[in-house]
């Protein structure tokens, strides 16, 4: 019989290295006025989008996510064999099942990890990054590899002015790991609402809704949401777990380095900057170039400030996300 210690230690965890991809293929707004009915006015006034990246039609998630994978584990020499775990965070898999996890594991050799994918739409990476964060405080793996891959192209509406110019492709990826001295993920704050399901959805592909051609008619095999709904419950929600966050973390708005917010609209991160009286020079905002990659966005973002020298040991930073489900997720870390 295994023996019990009386109060089990937990271990920090904390972000050893980030990567991140992005197709090469720019789709601008003026590329958008060329097929539905848009402007270039109206979507950078109420987004703040300019363009977003367009994957090519043989590159999937997998293989972005993938790439963004590589990058993490050649800037910290992690051997991909050492990998215990690999948890995805994608809401465009390559396919339902196997996983975009194992697709990936088999793409960069990460033999001897276990794999697992998991959806939570836009909050996707952050239940990711809790979830692994779990594995290592308990001690049970020393390596975690966190995804946030998707291929949202393929699951866009090309004819629904509504949602096709909001939304991009690409991946970003961390590697956790338990830090000696170092504090690393200090608090964690997970929600969700199953009664605002069909707000934000993709109707058809499901048990519930097998395709058909009725289906394809319908067009019902791509997202659709109400954006007012959405971005009405996304700013309170949002606010809501940041603050609870901070509160669970004992920090205050005025400790943070860094905000990573989630990447769908430049208005919403502007009402959460203002509720938490922070400064938008604290916000870090890449969704004028890549649009809202749902789980990619979060460690798309931490790669690129991290690659421009603007992370710092100590620095606390708090990500939040909110997305379908609906579902919000909020992390305080230190870097
Ligand atoms: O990642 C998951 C979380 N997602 C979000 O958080 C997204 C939340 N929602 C939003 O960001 C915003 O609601 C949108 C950007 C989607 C829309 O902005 P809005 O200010 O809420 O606009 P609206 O939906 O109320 O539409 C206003 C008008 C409508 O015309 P009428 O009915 O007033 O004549 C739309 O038909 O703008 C029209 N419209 C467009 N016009 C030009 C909608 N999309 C477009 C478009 N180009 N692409």
């Amino acid at each position: 019989m295994m023996s019990q210690p009386a109060e089990a230690v937990r271990r920090s965890a904390s972000i050893v290295a980030t990567g991140a991809y992005l197709p090469s293929r720019v789709m601008t707004n003026a590329d958008l006025e060329k097929i539905i009915d848009t402007s270039d006015e109206w979507i950078l006034t109420r987004t703040g989008i300019r363009e977003r990246r367009i994957a090519d039609e043989g590159e999937l998630t997998s293989d972005m996510g993938a790439r963004a994978a590589e990058q993490a584990l050649q800037q910290s020499g992690i051997d991909p064999k050492s990998i215990d775990l690999i948890i995805v965070a994608t809401c465009t898999p390559d396919t339902v099942f196997p996983s975009t996890a194992c697709h990936i594991q088999h793409k960069i050799g990460a033999t001897r990890a276990a794999a697992f994918d998991l959806q939570a739409a836009c909050s996707g990476f952050l239940y990711a990054l809790v979830t692994a964060e779990q594995f290592v405080a308990a001690g049970a793996y020393q390596t975690v590899l966190v995804i946030g891959a998707e291929k949202l192209s393929s699951i866009i509406n090309w004819q629904d002015r509504n949602t096709c110019v909001l939304f991009g492709d690409g991946a970003g990826a961390v590697i956790l790991q338990h830090r000696p001295g170092a504090r690393g993920l200090l608090a964690y704050d997970l929600g969700a609402d199953g009664a605002q399901t069909e707000i934000l959805s993709l109707p058809a592909g499901g048990c519930r809704m097998p395709i058909t051609h009725q289906v394809l008619d319908e067009r019902l095999h791509f997202l659709q949401m109400s954006g007012k709904e959405v971005y009405r419950y996304a700013v309170s929600a949002m606010n809501r777990s940041a603050e609870n966050c901070l509160e669970k973390a004992g920090c205050k708005p005025e400790d943070l380095r860094w905000i990573v917010p989630h990447q769908a609209n430049f208005r919403i991160i502007e009402a959460v900057a203002q509720r938490l009286n922070v400064s938008m020079e604290h916000f870090i905002i890449n969704l004028d170039r890549y649009g809202n990659t749902s789980s990619a966005c979060l460690p798309i973002a931490l790669h690129e400030t991290s690659m421009a020298g603007n992370l710092k040991q100590g620095d606390l930073i708090l990500m939040v996300a909110f997305g379908g489900g609906l579902t919000w997720a909020s992390t305080v870390l230190e870097w």
